[in-house]
């Protein structure tokens, strides 16, 4: 739940990153501008001595995480942030969401574990975001919508209110849903695309009307 999330802010010690691709880094941003104090990113292809801001990039998971961090999962890639957090559940880690302080979020609104909602991200009243979901820069989720588990709202995407997405999709940047509509699971929009109407077969779309093309 997303008020119980801001409401921990406060007694994070640190958040252990799994991966350091561009969006571990845009996940580090928002948690370093939330006043996280310490990150540690696992990625198995780390050089040694790699840094973030100071932080350690460690080729191997530490064999406990300390008391009072959480694990995320950071991949950009849904497959990848999947397995990532079947990981983190299985030893048992506490996994959090990690929501930008610019972010704003409506009346019950719902987000899963494991979720990052970035900078100017806007989630409407009652809408419900799945597990191990990005909600992306300055992306809009309004009112009512359902968002599945895993799946990527791009930087600048709108999806209008009432509408649901499955799982595992990705929504490219200021790609567009109107209202009131479904979207199947393991589906991908191409940046800019629009769906106007019910899409439940897996695939790559793009355009607007967004067509399948893969
Ligand atoms: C849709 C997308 C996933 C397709 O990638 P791909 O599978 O590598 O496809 P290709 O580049 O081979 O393109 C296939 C065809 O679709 C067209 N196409 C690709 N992306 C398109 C888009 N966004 N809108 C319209 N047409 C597009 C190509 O021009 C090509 O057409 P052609 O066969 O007539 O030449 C990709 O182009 C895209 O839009 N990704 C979104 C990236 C993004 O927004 N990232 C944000 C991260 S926060």
């Amino acid at each position: 739940m997303l008020n119980e999330a801001l409401s921990l802010k406060n007694e994070i010690k640190g958040i252990l990153l799994y991966g350091f691709g561009g969006h571990a880094r845009s996940v580090a941003d928002v948690a370093l501008k939330n006043g996280v104090s310490s990150l540690i990113f696992y990625d198995e292809n780390a050089q040694q001595n790699e840094k973030f801001q100071g932080f350690a990039i460690l080729p191997e998971l530490p064999l406990v995480l300390p008391e009072g961090w959480f694990a995320f999962p950071a991949a950009g890639d849904a497959e990848r942030r999947q397995s990532q957090f079947q990981d983190i559940n299985k030893r048992g880690w506490p996994v959090n969401n990690i929501i930008s302080s610019t972010a704003t979020l409506g009346v019950l609104s719902e987000i899963g574990a494991g979720s990052f909602v970035g900078h100017h991200a806007h989630i409407g009243p009652k809408s419900q975001i799945g597990n191990g979901c990005i909600i992306n820069t300055a992306a809009i989720v309004e009112h009512d919508c359902r968002i599945g588990n895993f799946t990527h709202i791009s930087v600048n995407c709108t999806i209008a209110g009432k509408t649901t997405i499955g799982n595992c999709c990705f929504l490219g940047a200021a790609s567009t849903a109107i209202d009131s509509i479904t979207i199947g699971n393991n589906i991908t929009l191409g940046a800019g695309g629009c769906f106007i109407s019910d899409t439940l077969e897996s695939g790559v779309y793009v355009g607007l009307p967004a067509k399948r093309i893969k």
